[in-house]
């Protein structure tokens, strides 16, 4: 029997039962909503808050991921450190250098713990972190919070206490804790167990949730780790960056000192985008207080590539004590402004132009959030030049680019 419903006129009777039907539906979907967040916040009302001190602004650092998946090795891994210690990244801020999935061997040993592939590990997890350590470098470590890791290998689901005291023997820093093969057991069980462990080390462990983003984390994951994924994996392409950025929109107020939402980690280097789309996915994470964890390989890094990961003026911003995430001020379809107010008193201010043609953007100093001011000092961050400005921001910027300024209220 079908079982749809056709309406002729707009104001008959039929259209007015379809309109009721779907305030009913809407509402339901708001109650559920809103029973679910209580649902959360319920459940995280018993979870201590995290204490560690630890990620006061953005952690900076390195993922094997983004460039090597599964196919990582110990040469490969020091050989990466060395590079990092000295090609001005570690300078530049960056200190984790994290090594993902495909790092364990695929069996527990015979006491039951964690231990690294014998064949491209050979000598094993602590000489690495060791090494790396030697380089004035933080190690970080993945696992899931599941039954296996994404790849298949042995996952931390029921054994937290005893891997958080074997990541600690070995001198992790920086554990980032995924989500696959979860069981179905409740998020909050599984990674509040494991900051309960890693608390009770007594090592200071950077905590990085990584749950894609699924049941919404931001209510709950700023109690439990310093950071969580708040979207699905990062793709090294301009469509992937644009719509992660629009998964970002109203997140700002959940992050600040200490627990950041995490966009996933930066493409920049890989090869998918042009460097004006690169320039622009860097400068969006930074406007967003997101975690930098570059994910390039290291020990080949064009200029250019360098040249956008060491911009310290764009770091700055990322990294400013005052630790709030920026927010989107002006949408007009292919045009965005975003703006973060720092330390200073200063803010960024970042011009967004996804559009497939160049494009002039301006926004005036007060939509753009800048309290009152005789003139305006902007220094543009990739140009580097500054100017005066009694109230527009202007700029030309490139298709899928933007144009990043900071920008000084001044009074004399
Ligand atoms: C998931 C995570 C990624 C990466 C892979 C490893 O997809 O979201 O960031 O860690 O697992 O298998």
């Amino acid at each position: 029997m079908k079982s749809y419903i056709y309406c002729k006129s707009k104001i008959s009777s039929c259209w007015k039962a379809l309109l009721a039907a779907v305030i009913m539906i809407s509402m339901s979907t708001v109650v559920v909503a809103h029973a679910s967040n209580n649902i959360q916040k319920a459940a995280t009302d018993s979870v201590p808050n995290l204490q560690n001190g630890l990620a006061k602004t953005p952690p900076m650092g390195w993922n094997s991921w983004n460039a090597f998946h599964t196919h990582i090795d110990e040469q490969q891994i020091k050989d990466v450190a060395d590079a990092m210690a000295t090609n001005g990244l570690k300078d530049a801020g960056y200190k984790y250098l994290i090594i993902d999935d495909a790092w364990l061997d695929m069996q527990r040993n015979k006491k039951g713990q964690l231990i690294g592939d014998p064949k491209r590990f050979p000598d094993g997890i602590k000489a690495l972190a060791d090494y790396i350590h030697s380089k004035g470098l933080k190690f970080g470590i993945y696992e899931s919070a599941g039954t296996k890791t994404c790849a298949g290998y042995p996952g931390s689901l029921h054994h937290e206490k005893e891997d958080a005291q074997t990541f600690a023997k070995w001198g992790v820093d920086y554990l980032k804790l995924d989500n696959c093969y979860n069981q179905g057991v409740s998020y909050i069980k599984r990674y509040a167990g494991m900051e309960r462990d890693l608390i009770a080390t007594g090592r200071p462990i950077v905590f990085s949730i990584c749950e894609w983003g699924r049941k919404d984390p931001y209510q709950w994951a700023p109690k439990i780790g310093n950071m969580w994924r708040t979207t699905g994996d990062i793709q090294d392409n301009w469509h992937s960056v644009m719509i992660i950025l629009d998964q970002q929109v109203g997140l700002y107020k959940y992050a600040g000192p200490g627990h950041w939402n995490d966009p996933d980690m930066l493409e920049v280097g890989n090869g998918g985008m042009t460097t004006t789309e690169y320039k622009a996915h860097f400068s969006l994470w930074s406007i967003l207080a997101a975690p930098l964890i570059a994910g390039n390989d290291l020990r080949h890094m064009s200029d250019a590539t360098k040249s956008i990961l060491e911009n310290k003026d764009v770091i700055a911003v990322d990294q400013d004590h005052k630790g709030v995430q920026g927010h989107k001020v002006l949408d007009h379809g292919d045009q965005e402004v975003w703006v973060k107010p720092l330390a200073d008193g200063s803010e960024a201010v970042l011009l967004l132009n996804r559009g497939s043609e160049g494009a002039f953007m301006t926004v005036t100093a007060e939509k753009a959030g800048l309290k009152k001011a005789v003139y305006y000092k902007m220094k543009d961050l990739w140009s580097k030049r500054t100017k005066r400005t009694d109230d527009l921001i202007r700029a030309y910027v490139r298709s899928h680019g933007v144009a990043m300024f900071r920008v000084w209220p001044e009074s004399n």
